[in-house]
């Protein structure tokens, strides 16, 4: 019996630290909500590249400490393929099902505005990393962002072409069905016109992932006899418009927002985008040793440079994992009190809010020479 005792007590303490051992270690799960696949695909693959190095930095020190337990961070990713609708249901199974205790995400602004109010009812940080429609954080107090918003882009670019290229007359070409696009059409042609300047022609279309031929907004706008073309929207439709406008002999410069930095913009643009403007969150070219310790841990990875896309999701899952550090909970209120203290430089550069849970942030103006983009300068807000 004794015997039978002992046996019993040995196999026990083995039991319990066999269990032990395989415990699984904890994790936080945090999501990342992205356009992996759709007609802007590369915003989604760069955003999820820059936000797994956050991760792995994060990982690489043990993770965060909860309560006494190191947590692991245990991203889940979700394609928003740029639908609304889509970028909804991913958003709730990743609540529901996944329990993902905040989200990174989204980029296009239309998706953030699908996701926001989803994530504030269920008491989730959100921090968006790259949507700039001001209307995004509005949703609620859970809602950060950590780039800056459209009134400041389209200002930003309407002043330097009034200003710089001592332009007085523009035109607009944009989708009208996406709320980026809209917006930031609005914010440019608002400020040009409080500069002096006059909007020759506003034109709209509906939907640039299905939209192909824009020669005959091209063909009015051509009429208006603009200096410049301003172009909201994203890489793809803007190369195609870039293309045809040319096509139409319309030799004029031309620009956008943030909507341009893709590597696919040359691609499907080539020639015709050569000489372009465009305001951006990023510049690879920036000497700064956060942009630049970026710049390698990326170029390390991956093998290519980042673009603002991965920058700004690295900084926004930096920011949301060092707030769940500093609060050392993992409770959404916790979360949104712990950044809404947060001050830190990135790689896009100092990240603080205000109060509607935005920062105050630079924009870089680029332009594409030799099919590169080449930083031309800074504007402070
Ligand atoms: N600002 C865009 C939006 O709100 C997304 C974007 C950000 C695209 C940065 C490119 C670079 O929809």
């Amino acid at each position: 019996m004794k015997k039978f005792l002992i046996i019993f007590f040995i196999f026990l303490v083995f039991a319990i630290v066999f269990m032990s051992c395989n415990k699984k270690p904890q994790e936080i799960r945090i999501g990342g909500i992205f356009p992996i696949t759709g007609a802007a695909a590369t915003f989604g693959k760069s955003s999820q590249e820059g936000m797994q190095i956050a991760v792995d930095e994060f990982n690489q020190k043990g993770g965060i400490p909860i309560s006494g337990n190191k947590m692991l961070i245990n991203p889940v990713y979700d394609d928003t393929a740029g639908q609304p609708e889509q970028a909804a249901n991913v958003c709730r199974k990743q609540i529901d099902q996944n329990g993902v205790k905040a989200i990174v995400g989204a980029v296009m602004s239309k998706n953030s505005l699908a996701i926001a109010p989803i994530c504030q009812s269920k008491g989730i940080v959100m921090i968006s990393s790259a949507s700039t429609n001001p209307e995004v954080t509005l949703k609620g107090d859970h809602i950060f962002r950590v780039c800056f918003i459209d009134p400041f882009q389209g200002t930003v670019m309407a002043r330097y072409v009034f200003n710089e290229l001592d332009f007085t007359k523009a035109a607009v070409l944009y989708d009208n069905g996406n709320d980026y696009n809209k917006g930031l059409a609005h914010f440019f042609e608002e400020e040009f016109k409080r500069l002096g300047g006059e909007i020759v022609a506003s034109e709209a279309f509906t939907d640039e992932e299905k939209t192909v031929d824009f020669k005959a907004q091209l063909t009015k706008i051509k009429a208006a006899e603009p200096e410049f073309l301003y172009l909201p929207n994203y890489y793809a439709a803007d190369a195609l418009i870039m293309k045809q406008a040319r096509e139409l002999a319309m030799e004029i410069p031309a620009g956008g927002g943030d909507g341009w930095d893709s590597p696919k913009l040359t691609e499907i643009g080539g020639d015709a985008v050569e000489g372009c403007v465009f305001s951006n969150h990023f510049s690879k070219e920036n000497p700064s040793p956060q942009v630049q310790n970026f710049v390698t841990k990326y170029r390390e990875q991956y093998g290519k440079d980042p673009d603002a896309l991965a920058s700004l999701a690295y900084d926004a899952a930096y920011v949301l994992l060092s707030a769940i550090e500093k609060s050392g909970s993992t409770a959404g209120a916790d979360i949104r009190d712990s950044l809404k203290n947060m001050n830190m430089e990135g790689a896009t550069g100092k990240i603080s809010f205000d109060e509607n849970r935005n920062p105050i942030k630079s924009a870089v103006i680029l332009q594409i020479k030799d099919g590169q983009q080449k930083y031309l300068t800074t504007v402070n807000p």
